[in-house]
């Protein structure tokens, strides 16, 4: 199975930049993907349709929306649905980023509720869960991660092909803090997951695969990819440049 290596933008580019930080890492690549890799890259809503076209560049790239609305249409100012995200060429989604928990305020059953709606739509999720600072100290990883995957995973649409949902375990403290987890903490919490995973998604469990993300850079992704249970990573700040980004899914 590839490894995922997503790129989350974050709130950040506008349609220029996008198409040319895309130009250049389609040079940095000959336009061509690692067949041992799927990318993906998550830009804004506003220039995923720039993105997606400046991607048709390179080979087997994939475009994503950082979030999506549980609902096709209707009354709720300032949403945006799967559909709308697939009309600009989305064929993912990001549900539950820790930004999205702990600035927005969004519940786990929020979370719950678009990750169900985005994989019915059709869309393919990355769902994100981590602990804080304060939840790891007082000794509550373990719960924490049961939680937020169970609580996301409650309703999951069947059939489901298990390659279709993906989990990204970043623990919040790591997150933009230049402070990456230690590969003992990473095996622990990846470990962790994948043991839960087996009580939601069954024997096909080694098919969903889990990310780890918060901090990874060019000089760390290779020794985070050899981990157990490490199927990819999702990556903030070194995504936005093409060269480091490139650098990591060349790792
Ligand atoms: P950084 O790589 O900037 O720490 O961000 C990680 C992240 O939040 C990816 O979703």
């Amino acid at each position: 199975m590839q490894q995922i290596i997503a790129a989350n933008w974050k709130m950040f580019k506008n349609a220029t930049e996008a198409r040319s930080m895309i130009s250049e890492l389609s040079k940095e690549l000959n336009g061509k993907i690692p067949e041992n890799r799927k990318v993906i890259i998550f830009p804004p809503f506003t220039v995923l349709e720039a993105s997606f076209e400046a991607g048709k560049e390179i080979d087997g790239l994939c475009i994503g929306a950082q979030d999506v609305f549980p609902a096709q249409e209707g009354a709720y100012t300032g949403e945006i649905s799967p559909q709308m995200v697939k009309d600009c060429g989305a064929t993912w989604a990001l549900t539950g980023h820790s930004e999205r928990r702990h600035v927005i305020g969004e519940s786990d059953t929020l979370v719950a509720q678009k990750t169900s709606f985005a994989l019915a739509s059709g869309l393919d999720v990355i769902v994100c869960i981590g602990e804080t600072l304060e939840q790891r100290e007082a000794g509550e990883l373990y719960d924490v991660l049961a939680r937020q995957l169970h609580a996301a995973l409650v309703k999951l649409p069947t059939p489901l092909n298990p390659e279709c949902i993906v989990i990204a375990y970043e623990p919040v403290w790591a997150i933009g803090t230049g402070k990456t987890a230690s590969t003992y903490d990473i095996i622990e919490a990846h470990a962790i997951i994948r043991e839960h995973l087996k009580n939601i998604i069954g024997v096909s469990v080694f098919e969903t695969r889990i990310l780890y993300g918060g901090s990874v850079k060019p000089e760390n992704a290779s020794e985070i990819l050899s981990l157990d249970n490490v199927d990819g990573l999702l990556v903030g700040g070194a995504s936005l440049k093409a060269d480091s980004f490139a650098k990591i899914l060349l790792a």
